[in-house]
């Protein structure tokens, strides 16, 4: 039987590292991405991997009125979904989004409300499956506001709450639902970010996403010495938190 993997994102670096760790004989990638001449580059490079059936679909996810129409297509051509992967956000500098209020609104459109709009769109469709994966990708900003990135922080933290209803809505239909909260990744969203001890590649991270979707996980730090590091972060009192500046 044919695997059917759809990637939404399929151009981040986060995502070309987990389709190179799940591409096998039986399996059909589905990939989708606003940039088409990025996609087909991706999609070539995975075919000379091996994988002979690669789909492309193209959609700029903050186009929500394309949503309904890309998502029948998919489910049209996959039939059934084995699993959904959704990865992709943006991420514009905190100090910027503080005073335009339309760079603030675009990073929480592209991070949260673009995806909570797919993801009711796909549950739909894979309720009816009685199986499968939905894997995301939030973040650990999600975890706490912080000074530095409260707007994105905010994004991810709405995701994370909407994943976890999810996850227990879709558990009686046997559909498994895996937040992703990746720390710090050494991929092109940080490209401009100094780096250091605590970075890790795109490829360590997703051995860790796709060990977790194949073990049916619930909630994954990636790697997993983030979960220390944010239980650390979420218990210091806010008289201390206020001061510090992260
Ligand atoms: N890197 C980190 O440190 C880190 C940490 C925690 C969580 N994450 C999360 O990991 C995910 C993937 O990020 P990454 O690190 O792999 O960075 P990345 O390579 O920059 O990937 C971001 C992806 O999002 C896509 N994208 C953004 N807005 C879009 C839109 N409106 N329509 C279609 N595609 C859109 C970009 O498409 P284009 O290729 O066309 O630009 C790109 O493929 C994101 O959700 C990010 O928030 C990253």
């Amino acid at each position: 039987m044919i695997k059917n993997i759809v990637i939404l994102g399929a151009t981040s670096g986060i995502s070309q590292a987990v389709a190179k760790q799940m591409l096998a004989d039986d399996v059909c990638l589905h990939l989708v991405a606003r940039d088409m001449a990025k996609l087909d580059i991706v999609a070539s490079d995975l075919k000379s991997r091996g994988c002979a059936d690669v789909v492309c679909y193209q959609l700029d996810f903050n186009e929500l009125e394309q949503h309904a129409a890309v998502v029948q297509d998919i489910v049209n051509k996959a039939g059934v979904i084995d699993t959904l992967f959704v990865c992709y956000g943006l991420m514009h500098p905190q100090s910027e989004c503080e005073t335009d209020v339309a760079k603030a609104l675009e990073q929480v459109h592209s991070n949260y409300t673009s995806v909570v709009s797919l993801l009711v769109l796909f549950s739909q469709a894979m309720q009816k499956q009685n199986a499968g994966t939905i894997a995301v990708v939030s973040s650990v900003a999600g975890d706490r506001g912080r000074k530095s990135n409260y707007i994105y922080g905010s994004a991810k933290a709405g995701l994370t709450t909407f994943l976890e209803g999810l996850r227990y809505q879709l558990y009686a239909k046997g559909i498994n639902v895996l937040t992703i909260k990746p720390g710090f990744v050494d991929s092109p969203m940080t490209a401009h970010l100094k780096k250091g001890a605590l970075w890790t590649s795109t490829d360590a991270v997703a051995g860790y996403i796709v060990k977790a979707i194949n073990k049916n996980k619930s909630v994954i730090y990636t790697p997993p010495f983030w979960f220390l590091i944010m239980t650390i972060i979420k218990i210091i009192p806010a008289f201390i938190f206020r001061k510090l500046n992260f």
